[in-house]
């Protein structure tokens, strides 16, 4: 690394929401030019339920891409209460990993799980076939506060599945606090998290102070500082638990400046250029490219990818919005200046 420049292995983003028709073919250009694979949530409407409904998600995906894009859409399947073991079987050539949505829990997430108990026979045949389980992690239960549960979800849930599934891959997605930074450290080398752009470069003053922005809003919600700050030192500790996801999450502008407004944050266009902002901003520069670009695949049993990209040293602003399916979409960090610019 030079002073102005860095030069990574192309990185790969280990949580991404595509979308399908209009959407999809409005956003999957922009993570097609920074990554090389993502692994594609299967939160559609309806979700991705079989190992034929991720195909045929597969195949819209590629069609989507440029023509000569090498980006790779790794699927994944939406677990549910009717989700058998059979289910998980027939699917295991077909994706990469399956994923829990806690019934209720955020987007797209009406036909989650409602008790995990339903699931176990699927998490048994997961654990079996080696296929990693992705988590949601929050409980849904309305008189637990909305700040607190990622934690409640830790205590209640996840410990019991861990110790109920002790081979059973699972990454912790989207992380938010320092509460799940300590399981993931303290758990088995089977337990890996993601963490996003966003819960690294901002926390709730960010969301709630001086007005109220809705294109800071996520689930899970962006939490106090010292959870942000808890994160940044995850993410930049080299620690290959903690890897890139952004959770790049489109809504049109309408959906999310309303009086009920989504949740989601659209960062796919700039993606390693926030990551390397909030690695700059750390002094760790040099730990961006273990994170964004090794430890994901390294957990996934995956190779890593052979080509390289390079940031270089340059202050530029995000576009204030991008064209999106009949409408507009309004990216994280919108009109604001970052300091390191994908070549
Ligand atoms: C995601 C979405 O919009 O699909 N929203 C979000 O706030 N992150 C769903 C999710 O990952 O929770
Ligand atoms: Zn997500």
């Amino acid at each position: 690394m030079q002073n102005n420049k860095i030069t990574l292995i192309q990185p790969d983003d280990w949580h991404l929401h595509l979308r399908s028709g209009a959407a999809l073919k409005a956003v999957a250009k922009f993570s097609a030019a920074q990554m090389g694979r993502g692994i594609i949530m299967p939160n559609l409407n309806p979700p991705v339920l079989s190992a034929a409904d991720a195909q045929a998600y597969q195949a819209e995906i590629l069609a989507a891409l440029p023509a000569d894009s090498t980006f790779e859409p790794l699927m994944v399947l939406y677990l549910t209460d009717q989700t058998t073991p059979k289910t998980i079987a027939d699917a295991a050539q077909s994706v990469t990993a399956a994923k829990l949505y806690p019934a209720g829990a955020t987007t797209n997430s009406a036909s989650g799980v409602s008790n995990i108990s339903n699931i176990y026979p699927a998490l048994e045949m997961m654990q079996k076939l080696a296929v990693p389980l992705l988590v949601h992690g929050e409980v849904t239960r309305p008189e637990v506060d909305i700040f607190d549960r990622e934690a409640v979800f830790i205590d209640e849930i996840l410990s019991k599945v861990t110790a109920d599934f002790p081979d059973l891959k699972i990454v912790f997605e989207h992380i938010t606090t320092k509460n799940a930074v300590d399981f993931v450290l303290a758990a088995s080398a089977k337990i890996a998290a993601t963490i996003t752009p966003q819960h690294l470069l901002k926390n709730r003053n960010d969301m709630l102070a001086g007005g109220i922005k809705p294109h800071n809003y996520c689930l899970p919600v962006l939490k106090r500082l010292s959870h942000q700050q808890a994160l940044i030192q995850a993410a930049t500790s080299g620690n290959p638990k903690f890897f890139l996801g952004t959770d790049s999450a489109p809504h049109s502008k309408n959906d999310k400046e309303s009086a009920c407004g989504c949740a989601g944050v659209f960062s796919a266009p700039y993606a390693i250029e926030l990551y390397a902002q909030a690695f700059f901003d750390a002094g760790e520069l040099d730990k961006l490219e273990d994170f964004a670009s090794k430890f994901g695949a390294d957990f996934y049993g995956l190779k890593q990818n052979s080509q390289r990209i390079t940031l270089q040293k340059q202050d530029w602003k995000v576009a204030t919005e991008f064209a999106f399916a009949g409408g507009v979409i309004v990216p994280f960090m919108a009109g604001q200046t970052l300091s390191w610019q994908l070549v």
